[in-house]
């Protein structure tokens, strides 16, 4: 894997589902590790993606990182279905589940890597307590549930916050971020403490996405 100053994930939201072997094999051939996977069960959020059966299909598929973004509720009942799948990253909600820590544990115990979201309403003082648990903070900065919808700018501020904090503290958590991310915001969300871009519709509509790529991790 390169070491880079920020990575872009690519959400497969934005892509045609039945096209998923090209999707997956484009990414890996465009020198990405990583692709993003969101799982959204109607309840959480008011959209419904796929869950655990299409994720153990795509693992047949492809060597990338699998980055699971779980905007469902309880996720504590499906942790375990999710790790079995073949995902490599758990990313859970704060508000998704009243008991946040026994949730993130489960993700440790299955031995994958810890990812923590919060919703824009969510200050990252409400995570705080869980900051050195986490391999990730998964700031979104839309209102999850759909793809293409205009980023919030008042997330560049928490970013900014949880880079402070982590310097603060010595914490090595990555921060992630999700919604809306593209060319008109990428130096910004950089110069605030993100390692991680997602980026869904910005990604799959841009006709040369090797300059994007390039230009988005530089
Ligand atoms: C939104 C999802 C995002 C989404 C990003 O609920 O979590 O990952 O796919 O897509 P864009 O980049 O189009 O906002
Ligand atoms: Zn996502």
């Amino acid at each position: 894997m390169r070491e880079r100053s920020v990575l872009l994930n690519p959400s497969i939201l934005a892509s045609d589902f039945t096209e998923i072997k090209n999707t997956l094999d484009l990414i890996a051939s465009l020198d990405l590790d990583y692709v993003h996977l969101d799982v959204m069960d109607g309840s959480f959020v008011p959209n419904i993606t796929f869950g655990p059966k299409f994720i153990r299909d795509m693992r047949k598929l492809s060597d990338l990182v699998f980055d699971a973004h779980l905007m469902i509720d309880n996720p504590e009942k499906y942790i375990k279905a999710f790790a079995d799948a073949g995902c490599d990253i758990i990313t859970i909600h704060k508000e998704a589940t009243r008991h946040l820590n026994r949730a993130l544990t489960m993700i440790r115990d299955e031995g994958k890597e810890v990812g923590l979201a919060i919703n824009p309403s969510t200050s990252v003082l409400e995570i705080e307590n869980e900051l050195m648990n986490v391999d990730y903070v998964m700031v979104m900065s839309v209102n999850p549930g759909f793809g293409g919808q205009a980023f919030i700018p008042q997330s560049l501020k928490k970013i900014k916050l949880l880079d402070d904090m982590r310097r603060a503290e010595g914490y090595e958590f990555r921060i992630m971020v999700d919604g809306g991310v593209g060319l008109k915001n990428h130096i910004a969300l950089k110069e605030a403490g993100a390692d991680i871009l997602i980026t869904g519709e910005a990604f799959f509509r841009s006709s040369d996405k090797a300059s994007f790529i390039e230009e988005m991790e530089s």
